[in-house]
């Protein structure tokens, strides 16, 4: 019962695995791969890419999907219920389940009562795993190597729970990064400490200038207004806004990452240079998220 939880559940030699089985599946559809197997898809907070792609995911395997795009009409949302009665009753209907939550650790939770593997799309402003497994599928796919690259994370470090799970999942390739934010964004000291242990090399900014030029992978991120009161909002939103202006003189081989929603924090004339990737990073999420329902579900690429 292969819970994925956070991306720390998971190893390099796994993380290699999972990147180089979603280059096969992009490569090779496996239509048949989930014949019969019925996948839960529950959101209990918003999202699109995440959702759609994991449930075009299994579709395109052959699978069947049953669950709900929001909690608010289920017995979770309108009646009481605790996400441990939910996920016990959910787990018996189908082969895995998919998840996302509001809460901090709620993946983590269902996984106690689940019978079958939980997959964890979000929680809080914790962990994204599943987003991970795609930016690492995207990195591979531009720079052809996830090792020894130069990184730099930009905008709302502390919530955003991509760049928790990328910056852990990357220390374990000898990255280095370049954390960019205003102090109230800042990374949680958690993941700094982490990459104090691991002897990782980073440094922190308060503004892009002088960190662009060198860099291979730009990440960029989203201020959460979801995670803030509105005047603390209005006050941090547009911290980092990135235009084509800024990109002049970059690496031929930059990629301009974001896990998406944007809301103004890159100018759309960058889509029209050849740094943007955003968007084939988010039709990526179809292949990352086919590849571990492969893994975690069959012995077809691996035994993992
Ligand atoms: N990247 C991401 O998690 O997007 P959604 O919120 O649309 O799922």
């Amino acid at each position: 019962n292969k819970n994925i939880i956070s991306i720390s559940d998971l190893s390099r030699s796994e993380l290699e695995l999972i990147v180089s089985t979603a280059n096969k599946l992009k490569q090779n559809p496996n239509p048949d791969l989930l014949k019969n197997r019925v996948i839960a898809s529950c959101f209990f907070e918003a999202s699109t890419r995440t959702r759609l792609s994991f449930e075009t995911a299994v579709h395109r395997l052959g699978g069947n999907i049953i669950g709900f795009p929001d909690s608010g009409n289920t017995s979770l949302g309108k009646k009481g219920e605790t996400l441990a009665d939910s996920v016990k009753v959910i787990s018996t209907y189908c082969d895995a389940f998919f998840m996302r939550h509001n809460q901090e650790g709620a993946a983590r939770l269902a996984s106690e009562f689940s019978s079958v593997p939980v997959i964890n799309g979000g929680d809080g402003s914790n962990q994204h795993p599943t987003q991970t497994l795609l930016d690492l599928f995207s990195i591979y796919e531009t720079q052809g190597t996830l090792d020894k690259l130069q990184v730099a994370f930009v905008g709302d470090l502390k919530y955003g729970r991509t760049v928790h799970s990328l910056t852990q999942a990357l220390s374990l390739f000898d990255c280095e990064f370049h954390f960019i934010a205003p102090s109230a964004l800042s990374m949680p000291d958690y993941i700094i400490d982490e990459l104090n242990d691991k002897g990782c090399q980073f440094t922190l900014h308060d503004t892009l200038d002088g960190v662009v030029d060198n860099l291979d992978i730009l990440y960029m991120t989203r201020v959460q207004k979801e995670r803030f009161d509105e005047t603390e909002y209005q006050h941090l939103k547009s911290s980092f806004i990135l235009s084509a202006k800024m990109l002049e003189g970059v690496k031929d081989n930059l990629k301009v990452l974001h896990p998406l929603p944007r809301v103004d924090e890159i100018t759309t004339d960058v889509d029209h240079t050849p740094y943007a990737y955003y968007f084939q990073q988010a039709e990526n999420g179809v292949y990352a998220r086919q590849a571990l329902l492969a893994l975690v579900l069959t012995n077809e690429y691996g035994d993992k």
